[in-house]
């Protein structure tokens, strides 16, 4: 069963990778945080940036697109395979209030024969293989049967399934009636994604669902980075500050000043506190800190703390 790590924009971003690849590993695939795009598919060189192969050495990335026009992202995957990408995603579960009412992302589900249509002009003119990545309705589960029969109809390389509508957000149970009915219903290699934070998670998904393709982890990697390899506590101790320091210099290479390289650290740590000793209140402190030499100092703290 394959890995997948899954797109979290605003931090999965090219040296968040690099950093998690050089001290936990264990991912087979790395999905980009989505890619809009502009009048004729052009990315901004920003986002670009993002996806070039030479910022992405040794991972393996599948960048994804978020667009309601065919064209745009015919030409944005036509980028993509200039850079020697075979395959692209498409955003079908982005669930932000800004995005939606557009209907892109999740907000396309509402639309389904536009999203038909849609397909249909991808399929046909994209030189790359697409893989989907979905929620299972908008409003309520009871709209899936309808989604998966049009992505029936076209070569998806891949389905991904977040398992959750539109209307629960990034909350409250996943739907796991509508992945069985996926594996019934669906000729294509099915992911399951959504709320997967241990081993023991995954090894339950693989028992009640054999011969699954692969599972997608998104937010269980960033509270728990390395769980999939089963890493000592030791190693991780050693290997997790390791990965701090990294993306701290790679986001200090990367952006002018301290301050925004302190509010990346300080989103990584919105995750990461659930796997330390008295992490909440580390946090606070995280938090409240102004300048990136205080969080230093309270990281010098933690990196001593016997656990
Ligand atoms: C902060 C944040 C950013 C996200 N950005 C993206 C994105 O760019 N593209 C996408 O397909 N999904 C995005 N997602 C959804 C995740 O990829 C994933 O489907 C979701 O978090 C459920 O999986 P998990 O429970 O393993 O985190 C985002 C989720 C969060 C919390």
């Amino acid at each position: 069963m394959k890995i997948y790590f899954a797109p979290l924009e605003g931090i999965t971003g090219m040296i968040f990778r690099q950093a998690y690849e050089k001290n936990f590993g264990g991912i087979d695939v790395y999905y980009t945080p989505f890619v809009t795009t502009r009048d004729g598919g052009i990315m901004k060189a920003k986002e670009r940036k993002e996806i070039l192969p030479e910022n992405n050495k040794g991972i393996c990335v599948v960048p994804q697109i978020m667009t309601n026009r065919a064209e745009d992202f015919c030409q944005a995957a036509e980028q993509m395979a200039e850079m020697g990408y075979q395959e692209v995603n498409l955003n079908l579960g982005c669930s932000s209030g800004t995005v939606v009412p557009k209907g892109k992302g999740a907000g396309f589900l509402k639309h389904t024969e536009e999203l038909d249509r849609f397909l249909d002009a991808i399929f046909q003119h994209s030189n790359v293989k697409i893989s989907i990545k979905s929620r299972i309705g908008f409003f309520e589960p009871e709209e899936f049967p309808k989604l998966l029969e049009i992505y029936e109809q076209y070569p998806v390389k891949e389905l991904i399934l977040h398992l959750r509508t539109r209307e629960q957000f990034y909350k409250g149970a996943v739907h796991e009636e509508c992945f069985l009915y996926a594996l019934e219903h669906s000729k294509h290699p099915l992911c399951y994604n959504g709320d997967i934070c241990s081993l023991e998670d995954v090894k339950r998904i693989q028992a009640d669902f054999p011969g699954l393709h692969s599972v997608m982890i998104g937010r269980g990697f960033l509270k728990a980075p390395g769980f999939i390899t089963g890493i000592s506590s030791e190693s991780w101790k050693k290997n997790v500050f390791r990965f701090l320091e990294d993306l701290e210099q790679g986001y200090k290479e990367a952006m002018s000043g301290d301050t925004p390289v302190l509010f990346k650290m300080k989103e990584v740590w919105t995750y990461l506190q659930e796997s330390f000793p008295d992490g909440k209140k580390w946090f606070k402190k995280i938090k409240k800190t102004k300048k990136l030499q205080e969080y230093e100092g309270l990281i010098r703290e933690i990196k001593c703390l016997d656990f």
